[in-house]
């Protein structure tokens, strides 16, 4: 073992993913992606052969990394190139995907391996637990967002024209490796939109986790306080995932901000708001229900503002008229037979799930809406 190594390993950090038979490990550690090769062939003994699915721009950045990594380990490597963007999370593409694996004579002997952010790992990943009614796959997330959320937990799933990530199946990756040294080529924007999931962890886990995320802001490049915020994230959405993998109860947390979110990113036909503008908006709705309903204090509202605006996320609905976002919530409560279940904070690090009227919803939303 060389020096470099025994310092690579001692920064090494792991989070089990307690499933079961379905458990699986998260590797945290920089400059993981120019040694995985041996990680990912271990994580599944008995494959010959790996397809990595990406899109072209981290194909470009890491794709040879992870080949050139699995080749030295001996093994049999394509890339199936998929273009950048969330719209390419369909089933057309996911079509396009199979018609490649069987054309490359592809078997349930092989491991599908997901490279890139969160679209390409729901798209990768509900790929892999259809073809042939399921092959192994592993996650190694690129986008912040994919490294403290998407990858972990096994929700896998492309769009419908009706409506976001509603075909689908959980599907547990069989590892998920993360290089935090890979959100150095990662766009700002796409960096901040991640650091709005983190904030989310922090309201919906309290401290210690929210004293280490206002450590983080503002924003530096350095990437140093990153690793260990990623662990921190990984950790807490694994044991709420074992706690309810299925989401029939408990993971709903996760969802803390998403309801108004979505509904902004719908009616903004996902061009305005990226996913984690849209639910630090949401974020800021949801305090201001939970504060008309004398669940949190003026203080906290605040701490929502102040956190979500250090981390250069927007705060205001613009160009979108309030009622059309409350009317697609709405249309989501009828879909869903039901009313509309909100996550509220009954105090920081305190979620719980209530039924919420129209009127306070009504008025969080005007009251984001940028006049
Ligand atoms: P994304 O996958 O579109 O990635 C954002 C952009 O960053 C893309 O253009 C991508 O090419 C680029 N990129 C990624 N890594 C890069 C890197 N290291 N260097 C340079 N560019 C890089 O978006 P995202 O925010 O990662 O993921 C959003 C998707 O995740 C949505 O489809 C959402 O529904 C899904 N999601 C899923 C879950 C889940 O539990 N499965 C949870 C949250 C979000
Ligand atoms: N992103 C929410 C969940 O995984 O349940």
């Amino acid at each position: 073992v060389t020096r470099g190594a025994e310092v690579a390993a001692a920064a090494r950090r792991v989070v089990k993913v307690e499933l079961g038979e379905r458990a699986y490990e998260i590797i945290v550690e920089r400059g993981l992606l120019e040694r995985c090769g041996r990680l990912i062939a271990e994580a599944v003994p008995g494959a010959d052969r790996f397809v990595i699915i990406t899109n072209t721009a981290v194909g470009r950045l890491y794709g040879p990394k992870i080949t050139a990594g699995l080749r030295a380990a001996g093994f049999d490597v394509s890339t199936i190139e998929v273009p950048a963007g969330e719209r390419y999370k369909s089933l057309t593409r996911a079509d396009k995907i199979y018609g490649r694996l069987l054309e490359m004579g592809v078997d349930r002997q092989a491991v599908i391996v997901a490279l890139g952010g969160g679209v390409i790992g729901d798209l990768a990943g509900f790929v892999a637990g259809t073809y042939m009614r399921g092959v192994p796959f592993v996650q190694i997330p690129t986008s912040l967002l994919a490294q403290v959320d998407s990858s972990v937990g096994g929700k896998t799933a492309v769009n419908h024209r009706l409506a976001k990530n509603v075909i689908g199946v959980f599907n547990q990756p069989r590892l998920v490796l993360i290089d935090p040294e890979a959100l150095r080529t990662l766009p700002s924007r796409e960096l901040r939109a991640g650091l709005s999931e983190i904030i989310k962890y922090g309201f919906i886990g309290g401290e210690p986790l929210l004293s280490k995320i206002r450590s983080l802001l503002p924003l530096r490049r350095d990437l140093d306080g990153f690793p260990s915020i990623i662990v921190d994230c990984c950790r807490f959405k694994a044991q709420i995932v074992v706690e309810d993998e299925l989401d029939t109860g408990r993971r709903a947390i996760l969802n803390y901000g998403h309801t108004i979110g979505h509904a902004l990113e719908a009616v903004s036909s996902y061009r305005q708001y990226n996913h984690g503008e849209a639910i630090a908006v949401g974020m800021l709705g949801a305090a201001k229900i939970a504060q008309a309903a004398g669940m949190l204090d003026q203080a906290a509202v605040d701490d929502h503002r102040n956190l979500l605006k250090a981390a250069g996320l927007p705060l205001t609905i613009k160009d979108v008229d309030p009622m059309v976002i409350y009317r697609h919530l709405e249309l989501d409560k009828k879909r869903a037979r039901g009313r509309n279940r909100l996550v509220l904070l009954d105090g920081i690090g305190r979620p719980v799930i209530r039924e919420v009227e129209g009127p306070p919803i009504i008025g969080a939303i005007e009251g984001l809406a940028e006049v």
